[in-house]
């Protein structure tokens, strides 16, 4: 069932609820289910917990969670676009800007955010309204991208290492700070939980290396689309972004430039 109206979307350079988005987000689970799941996992989540999902997207983690919890659990899934959120069992949709305050149903014994806090300049706030929506011994779980620079190990041309280096530039240090993204935040997290009281703090990283053509390419070339004006605003050639987004579909590119951190805590009991 749908619970709430609000839909506030000015703080994300993204939209899910486009096709755009869509691809954007199934290219996000296939890349990034694995390693989260595993983490979320070591949280002990088992039958008739209550979850919060914030930010679904298209839900897949919620689904996850709803198929450990129920029978007796159930998982809220929210987010600000709520169109690419399948229906499930156990998963109750709820349609709501996370900044505007925490959804009805908790406290929550877990609560999952990925790549959502980063984009948000309020993230401190909504951290600290997270940790107070959790029961006594609640996980709080939040996946986010870390700052370090990609590495290329192969490329078609010399000039191609540039140019991908370039648009990572463009991309990282120009366009996402000026939509508010922090790729600081990631590496802030284990600070901000303990400081906020959580126990048992710990963070995991994972990376691998992309291929033209692969979900991690094809994610990039999805934000570089999504991208188009703030990108050209900021310098980048009809020349420069065209041989990007051929790069990114070309099986002779490698890099590495994915790293993903998952951390969670937990409310003393
Ligand atoms: C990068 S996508 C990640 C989607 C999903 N968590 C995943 O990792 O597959 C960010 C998601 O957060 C949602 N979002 C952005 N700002 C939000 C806000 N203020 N409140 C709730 N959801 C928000 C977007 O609509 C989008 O679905």
């Amino acid at each position: 069932m749908d619970v709430g109206e609000t839909r506030t979307e000015e703080d994300y350079l993204f939209d899910s609820g486009s096709d755009l988005g869509a691809e954007h987000v199934g290219h996000l689970e296939s890349l990034l289910d694995d390693p989260t799941t595993r983490w979320l996992e070591g949280t002990g989540i088992g039958p008739g917990h209550h979850c919060l999902e914030i930010g679904a997207g298209s839900g897949s983690i919620a689904r996850w969670l709803a198929e450990r919890v129920v029978p007796g659990g159930r998982v809220v899934a929210t987010d600000v676009a709520t169109e690419q959120i399948a229906r499930h069992p156990g998963v109750e949709i709820h349609r709501g800007d996370i900044t505007e305050g925490v959804p009805p149903g908790g406290p929550f014994d877990l609560i999952h955010a990925r790549l959502v806090l980063t984009h948000l300049p309020q993230r401190e706030r909504v951290l600290t309204e997270l940790v107070r929506a959790l029961a006594p011994g609640g996980w709080l779980v939040l996946g986010e991208l870390t700052p370090r620079p990609p590495r290329v190990l192969a490329a078609p041309r010399s000039s191609d290492r540039e140019l991908f280096e370039r648009m990572q530039h463009l991309s990282m240090d120009v366009v996402s700070p000026a939509g508010g993204i922090s790729f600081q935040w990631g590496a802030e997290v284990p600070d901000r939980m303990a400081r906020e009281g959580l126990e048992e703090v710990r963070a995991t990283e994972w990376s691998r290396t992309n291929v033209g053509g692969d979900h991690g390419c094809l994610l990039h070339r999805n934000l570089n689309l999504q991208a188009d004006a703030p990108l050209r605003a900021a310098g980048a050639t009809e020349e420069e972004l065209a041989r990007y987004r051929e790069l990114m579909l070309d099986p002779g590119f490698t890099a590495w430039f994915y790293q993903f951190v998952c951390t969670r805590g937990r409310r003393p009991v």
